[in-house]
């Protein structure tokens, strides 16, 4: 699975691409990214100052392979964006969001 940056496709180094290098933790208090559990993407909130929002499956594939979240909202740039399957992307939507 490679990954790269906005505006840059050279792969990335794949130790730098672990999600949980950047996404420790549960607690949004700071941290460098926000939380990936159940209830921080199934919740509805405002995001980057956007509309009140909430994941499900294709807005989740969408924000991990182009960096766009759930109300339209492009993510920050420090977020890769990552080329997978759908497969590998609906397994990983079922394995973060598991309770
Ligand atoms: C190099 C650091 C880094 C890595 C590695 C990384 N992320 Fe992120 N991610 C971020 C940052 C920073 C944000 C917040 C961007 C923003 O708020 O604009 C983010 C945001 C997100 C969001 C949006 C969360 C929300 O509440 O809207 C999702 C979903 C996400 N990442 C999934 C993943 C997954 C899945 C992986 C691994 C496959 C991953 N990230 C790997 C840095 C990273």
């Amino acid at each position: 699975m490679s990954a790269h940056l906005r505006d840059d496709d050279r792969p990335l180094p794949s130790w730098t691409t672990r999600c949980v290098n950047c996404h420790t933790g549960t607690s949004k208090a700071s941290a460098f990214a926000p939380p990936l559990t159940h209830d921080a993407l199934l919740g509805a909130t405002s995001r980057r100052g956007g509309p009140i929002s909430h994941y499900d499956a294709t807005s989740f594939c969408r924000a991990v392979k182009d960096g766009i979240d759930p109300a339209g909202v492009l993510l920050g740039k420090s977020m890769p964006h990552y080329r997978m399957t759908d497969a590998q992307c609906m397994a990983l939507w079922r394995f973060v969001v598991r309770r």
